[in-house]
């Protein structure tokens, strides 16, 4: 039986995927998370009970906590980080660090021997984010894309810069030690659980108090449901053809944030017209969308949610109040 570690696993992404790697009961896994942004809930005690499970309370910028990990391990999907944007602004020394050690400690202590068979690295659009909107770079986006800070003085980009360093970190170790990797760039996924500082939770939380409000209404995303998300995550982690390759994982459906939520106000039987719409937050991005040709092409991947049925199972595990009778029986 192979090990699989997931590190950030009572995060959004890593809880989902070690749900879904735990179903599949092919594997053992390990989980690892210090619990700086994702939650020790019930769902997580839950997961962290079950069959071929080990959970590690671990701050992977320690080293002393690092060294009491198990010591093979065979797949590492490396979720771990510290996001969010108020963070970017208010901790970045904190983004920076949690962005860059834990990936060096991770890498010295299981990759090194050579041994491994895949190290996946999460990375982000953040990282090309000053290339689109400085240098008018096309959109869709894809992988070829530079990556690039255009000013070192704006804490915001504490978060692009440390994923960059990941990736190019990721890229020369494993290619020295010569274990394969692969490298994701996740685009807006959403889903249950994921917190509740994003647009979709953030906007369904207020909506429970009658508050329909947008900030940056003109902003154009592209959204991919959290369980297409997993599913494109592990093709991309076991895939041959995906080893040594950057992949972009997102939605393909360009939508403005006023779209977005015009949809939940109607899967929520409110008045679409009724939002108040606010200016763009300073710094946020205008437009985003990638190009998803090379997962498609590379393992196959087709996206199996719609927009409309994401956004209902987030109304179900956020507002499910808001359902009206005839959506919630959707
Ligand atoms: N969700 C998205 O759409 C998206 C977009 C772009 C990039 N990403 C990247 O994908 C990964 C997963 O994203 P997510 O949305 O699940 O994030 P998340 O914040 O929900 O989960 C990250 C987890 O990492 C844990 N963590 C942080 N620092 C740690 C440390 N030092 N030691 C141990 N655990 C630590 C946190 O407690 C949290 O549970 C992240 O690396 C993120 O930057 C996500």
């Amino acid at each position: 039986m192979s090990r699989i570690m997931v590190t950030g696993a009572a995060g959004f992404i890593g809880y989902h995927l070690a749900r879904r790697l735990q179903k599949r009961g092919d594997a053992e896994l390990l989980l690892v998370d210090n619990f700086s942004r994702g939650a020790n809930d019930e769902l997580y005690q839950e997961l962290r009970r079950l069959p071929r499970v080990k959970a590690f309370d671990c701050d992977l910028c320690d080293p002393a906590d690092v060294a009491r990990l198990p010591d093979d391990v065979d797949t590492i999907y490396h979720e771990a980080a510290l996001n969010g944007t108020q963070n970017f602004y208010e901790r970045p020394y904190e983004v920076l660090r949690s962005g860059t050690l834990p990936t060096f400690y991770l890498l010295d202590k299981y990759a090194r021997s050579g041994r491994m068979q895949r190290f996946v690295y999460a990375g982000t659009p953040e990282s090309y984010a000053s290339t689109v909107t400085k240098f008018n770079w096309p959109v869709p986006t894809d992988e070829n894309v530079p990556l690039c800070i255009d000013d070192v003085f704006n804490e915001r980009w504490s978060y692009a810069a440390a994923k960059i360093h990941g990736e190019v970190l990721v890229i020369n170790a494993c290619r020295q030690f010569g274990v394969p990797f692969s490298i994701i760039r996740y685009h807006n996924v959403f889903g249950p659980r994921m917190g509740d500082k994003h647009i979709v939770p953030d906007f369904l939380i207020r909506l429970r108090n009658d508050v329909a409000e947008l900030h940056g209404h003109g902003d154009t995303r592209a959204f991919l449901y959290i369980d297409d998300a997993v599913e494109a995550t592990i093709l991309t982690g076991e895939h041959s053809a995906t080893a040594g390759q950057v992949v972009n994982i997102g939605g393909s459906q360009e939508l403005t944030m006023l779209e977005l939520g015009r949809r939940m106000m109607q899967l929520a039987g409110r008045d679409p017209d009724s939002i108040v719409l606010h200016p763009s937050p300073a710094g946020s991005v205008k437009r985003r969308l990638p190009s998803t040709e090379k997962l498609k092409r590379l393992t196959g991947f087709q996206a199996q949610w719609s927009l409309d049925e994401g956004l209902l199972e987030a109304i179900r595990f956020y507002a499910p109040e808001l359902l009206t009778d005839v959506a919630a029986a959707a």
